[in-house]
């Protein structure tokens, strides 16, 4: 990339995105430089955390030259957050940006008086390298927009195929934190994202800079864009059964674990286990996405469910969970009401199938039980 240089910033500190979602390696906010031989455009700022190195590098990577643009791809506080200190800094920059992010601004008191909006299509040329604003609405809020620099083949990206992550970590294995971070913050705006994987079709991308993770190219560029295709779709990666299980004392962690072991004998493909009251909850909402079949394991507790399982429902619903097979394992030890609020809270998922028949569990799982499982097993595995 001759005339773009990458000015992002780490925050390795940082313990929880969206004060969410775990960081075992902390977050990026990338930006970028574009420079044209008349003028030079800033691809977004970063989270406010990161404002003064940021600036710094900003003002390093300009070696003389001022910003003329500041490009506003996505308006949440993780890349406008410092948007407010750099038009302090720079007040001849122009901001370009959606007609939507305007509005945002204001919302967010960022006083920024030298604005241009965008349209779809719409290029900048800044002397030999060309900038394209593309709309990606809902990717992941109405603002966004992408830019193309045909020049370079680079596909600013916003969002799209970020990672949780400082912007050198899993650089040989995009997709784990990859997926994480599309179906937790991504993965109820499928439709969106199919419509601009659509768009970008007939573009020639060498390399996708996004927001967060790191820059893509070759392989794992191609990679990329294969799973996305597949994410986006509420398609099935891969084969096989999360396993998901809220048990208060343990006995309807046991159930979980010998479903787990019979679904593993029985072929069931990639067989995945969480404690949903103890694991990463994001971890399990990506999991479930990824395999085409689901087993819901919990306790019954106060007339309802046991409300790690509620919490992981309530979240499938929120992040448009869909097309998927799923069986139904409860345990009661007076009045088991587990099923029954499980299919309800699923009935609020499209085309998800419950297989039947469900399994009730009274205090701890008989031996005479595991045939039942085996039942359970046989009708989710069924096609
Ligand atoms: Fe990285 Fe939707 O913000």
């Amino acid at each position: 990339m001759r005339n773009i240089k990458y000015i992002g910033c780490d925050d390795a500190e940082l313990d929880l995105f969206e004060s969410q979602y775990i960081l075992p390696d902390g977050m990026c906010y990338n930006s970028y430089v574009v420079f044209g031989e008349k003028q030079v455009a800033v691809m977004d700022a970063v989270d406010a955390r990161c404002a003064h190195a940021w600036l710094n590098k900003v003002e390093e990577a300009m070696d003389g030259r001022t910003p003329d643009y500041l490009v506003c791809q996505h308006m949440e506080p993780d890349h406008s957050g410092a948007m407010a200190l750099f038009l302090e800094k720079f007040p001849q920059a122009q901001v370009l940006c959606s007609k939507q992010a305007v509005v945002m601004m204001q919302q967010f008191g960022i006083a920024a008086k030298n604005v241009q909006i965008v349209a779809e299509g719409q290029r900048i040329d800044l002397g030999g390298a060309t900038l394209q604003f593309i709309a990606a609405p809902m990717i992941h809020w109405p603002e966004v927009m992408m830019t193309y620099c045909a020049e370079e083949q680079v596909l600013f990206s916003a969002d799209a195929f970020g990672k949780f992550g400082v912007y050198h970590a899993d650089e040989d294995d995009w997709a784990c934190e990859a997926r994480r971070y599309y179906f937790n913050i991504v993965g109820k705006y499928g439709v969106a994202v199919t419509n601009v994987l659509k768009k970008l079709a007939d573009k020639e991308i060498k390399t996708i800079a996004p927001l967060h993770g790191y820059m893509l190219e070759g392989e794992q560029k191609d990679e990329a864009l294969r799973l996305y295709k597949i994410w986006s779709a509420y398609g099935v990666e891969t084969e096989g059964v999360l396993v998901a299980y809220a048990s208060i004392h343990g006995n309807t962690a046991k159930a979980a674990q010998q479903l787990a072991e019979i679904l593993k004998a029985k072929g069931a493909g990639k067989v995945a286990i969480t404690d949903l009251s103890r694991d990463d909850m994001a971890e399990a909402i990506e999991d479930a996405f990824r395999m085409d079949k689901l087993a819901l394991c919990c306790s019954t507790y106060d007339g309802d469910i046991f409300p790690a399982m509620h919490m992981f429902l309530h979240k499938l619903r929120l992040k448009g969970y869909q097309n998927r097979r799923v069986a139904l394992v409860e345990n009661g030890s007076w009045a088991p009401q587990a099923v029954r609020v499980m299919k309800e809270m699923l009935a609020g998922c499209k085309h998800v199938e419950i297989v039947e028949p469900t399994v009730t569990i009274r205090g701890s799982l008989k031996p005479e039980q595991t045939a039942e499982l085996e039942a359970l097993a046989d009708a989710l595995l069924a096609k």
